[in-house]
């Protein structure tokens, strides 16, 4: 996968060397490009935001740069990328959207700085690529770069061959199959016995049955304790008589 990034801060990006992504980009499944807003202005400032028309608080980021930045970063590649463009205004990033975005083949995302780009560089690339618009919360942050980052990690581990063990992602909190509506309960490793505290018998049981029945209780516990909404949202169905009676 091909993922470009155009940002007035390169080095907010430096963390895409690191870790789970940066493994990626040495063995070669993830070419991660960063390119600096700024190279595609032309005053002596550098300048890539204005006042508002209309007035109100803040600036805006101008079109002239981002049209250049855009024109060619997308002309530098094979096809369309998907644009995704972080703004809490945007759709919700979940691990839906995680996934679709994985199976695209190029990804450019564009974090604004103060209070976004002006509105006719979304409307100009919107008829030329698929351009998405993405919230990671309901929080405003400083700038995209950070939700670029989550993003980011969130794509790329499920990319195939990037995580170590495949099955990883099978038990992830919304991740889809039998726990799709219930996050992922708690975990205990070695030593058996720590600060006085031991680990549920039924781990040690050896019976998988049981485990799994565990593991489902522990769900459905700590989905109705942190986020009863998702019990709300789910189909009944996905419920069985035992989680009813928890
Ligand atoms: N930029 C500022 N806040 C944001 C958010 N919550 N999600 C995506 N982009 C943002």
């Amino acid at each position: 996968m091909r993922l470009d990034v155009v940002t007035i801060f390169p080095e907010y990006l430096e963390p895409l060397n690191v870790s789970l992504v940066g493994k990626a980009r040495a063995r070669g499944q993830l070419d991660v490009r960063i390119h600096d807003l700024r190279d595609w202005t032309h005053d002596k400032h550098n300048t890539v935001d204005d006042t508002p028309y209309g007035g109100g608080p803040g600036m805006v980021m101008k079109p002239e740069p981002w049209g250049e930045a855009l024109d060619a970063v997308v002309e530098s590649g094979e096809g369309l990328p998907t644009i995704v463009v972080p703004t809490p205004s945007g759709r919700p990033f979940t691990q839906e959207l995680a996934v679709e975005l994985s199976e695209k083949p190029w990804l450019v995302f564009t974090p604004a700085r103060y209070e976004g780009i002006d509105r006719r560089v979304i409307e100009e690339y919107a008829e030329r690529c698929d351009v998405r618009e993405v919230s990671i919360g309901d929080y405003v942050l400083a700038g995209g770069e950070a939700p670029v980052l989550v993003m980011v990690e969130a794509i790329a581990r499920l990319l195939p061959g990037v995580l170590g063990n495949a099955e990883s992602h099978r038990d992830d909190s919304f991740a889809p199959g039998a726990m799709a509506d219930l996050l992922e309960g708690p975990v205990y490793t070695k030593p058996p016995e720590w600060r006085g505290r031991g680990i549920p018998d039924v781990l040690l049981s050896g019976h998988h049955g049981k485990i799994a029945r565990w593991r489902r209780d522990e769900a459905f516990r700590r989905t109705t304790g942190n986020r009863p909404d998702l019990i709300e949202r789910a189909d009944p169905a996905a419920f069985d008589k035992k989680d009813r009676e928890m």
